[in-house]
């Protein structure tokens, strides 16, 4: 018999539930639903509480100040700033060449003035940006590149308020000054890719990463960001991401996902642009699952955007109001040597992902898991 992983147990409820005949009665819905939000509620702490441990050395090699600070902490767009984040996090402030306050999480500052100093001897000249931000902070750039760029170009390059790495104050923005000048827009900065290079071949020395690598935005959620680096208090650890060409998400959660094309298939619902901010939302989810390699992905069709999902996922959230719901499913195998989410070594089919389109055209994924019942049917 099969081991059930938390995910099943999470999930089976309502992936009975979302995946049950469309004129299944709202009031069984509920019951189910409530249920399997409670139970992923645990599974997202769960997470956490994994990513904590896998920091445990950098915080004890921290300083006695900041060693409440876990400089391995992964906020993406599926997780959020950790709740006293602000209560144990120390800065430090300076104005930058273009005169704007600029605040900084203490170590990280200091590495940065290495690295600085370091590439200021190779004839590199950089400054900051912008560092650590507040959620009004991030909540006005949002507002502004939805007014000037559209707010499809927004989603993909500024991340929700409150889900931004910037409020670590562990992400810093560099620009580049030269000749005397100051390069700031991103833009303008592109034009540049040999001197970014010379600056990314020293950052992991100061225990920085690239957080935003090229090519790579169905794993982080957005595209190639060479200004924005990372800073992880851990050179060795920073030497192998680099070394190894992985994201943060996928060093943490050691997930692999095979080379494939997701699979869009035909929507008269969702354009292809939103499906395929879908695709990113379940990649970056998926990039934690300790182990796992995800074979395929698809859109599951129009058939899963029926009122009643629609229902149970305004009651799996009740703070956003979702207008249309989506479900994707992947094949996926577990780890060799099994984790807590999962049995060694199984190939498990139609692996279940919904996700909620909310009214402003954001996307929110809500559930994940798979039925073992429909496994062994399959069987
Ligand atoms: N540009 C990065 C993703 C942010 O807004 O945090
Ligand atoms: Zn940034």
């Amino acid at each position: 018999m099969k081991k059930t992983s938390f995910i099943v147990a999470a999930c089976a409820a309502l992936c009975i539930a979302l995946s049950g005949c469309s004129n299944s009665s709202s009031s069984s819905s509920n019951a189910d639903s409530s249920k399997a939000d409670e139970t992923t509620t645990t599974a997202a702490a769960q997470e956490s509480q994994s990513v904590a441990d896998s920091s445990e050395t950098d915080s004890s090699q921290a300083d006695e100040q900041t060693e409440n600070i876990d400089y391995m902490v992964l906020v993406n767009k599926l997780n959020k700033l950790p709740d006293n984040w602000e209560e144990e996090l120390q800065t430090e402030h300076f104005t930058n060449t273009v005169g704007d306050d600029v605040e900084v999480e203490k170590k990280a500052y200091e590495a940065y003035l290495k690295l600085k100093a370091d590439l200021e001897a190779d004839g590199v000249f950089v400054d900051l940006d912008s560092a650590r931000r507040s959620v009004e902070d991030q909540q006005r750039i949002m507002d502004d590149f939805t007014k000037e760029y559209g707010k499809d170009y927004a989603i993909k390059t500024v991340a929700t308020p409150g889900y931004s790495e910037h409020h670590t104050g562990l992400a810093l923005d560099l620009y580049l000054i030269i000749d005397g000048k100051d390069i700031v827009e991103n833009e303008d900065m592109m034009q540049y890719p040999e001197i970014w290079e010379k600056i990314h071949s020293k950052l992991a020395d100061y225990g920085f990463i690239l957080r935003y690598l090229e090519n790579r935005e169905q794993v982080t959620g957005y595209g190639y960001e060479p200004w924005h680096i990372r800073y992880i208090d851990d050179v060795d650890k920073a030497k192998e991401i680099t070394e190894k060409g992985l994201t943060l998400e996928e060093y943490l959660g050691k997930a692999t996902a095979e080379d494939f094309e997701v699979d869009y298939g035909k929507s008269e619902v969702f354009t292809e642009e939103q499906l395929k901010e879908a695709a990113v939302q379940v990649k970056c989810k998926f990039a934690t699952f300790e182990g796992c390699v995800m074979h395929n992905l698809r859109y599951d069709g129009d058939k899963h955007n029926t009122k009643d999902k629609i229902e149970i996922m305004n009651m799996l959230d009740e703070s956003t109001e979702f207008v249309k719901v989506a479900r994707f499913l992947c094949d996926l195998k577990t780890p060799e040597n099994g984790s807590d989410k999962f049995e060694a070594d199984q190939e498990i089919k139609d692996y279940e992902w919904w996700l909620g389109l909310d009214k402003d055209g954001g996307w929110s994924l809500l559930q994940w898991g798979y039925s073992p019942a429909a496994q062994e049917n399959a069987e």
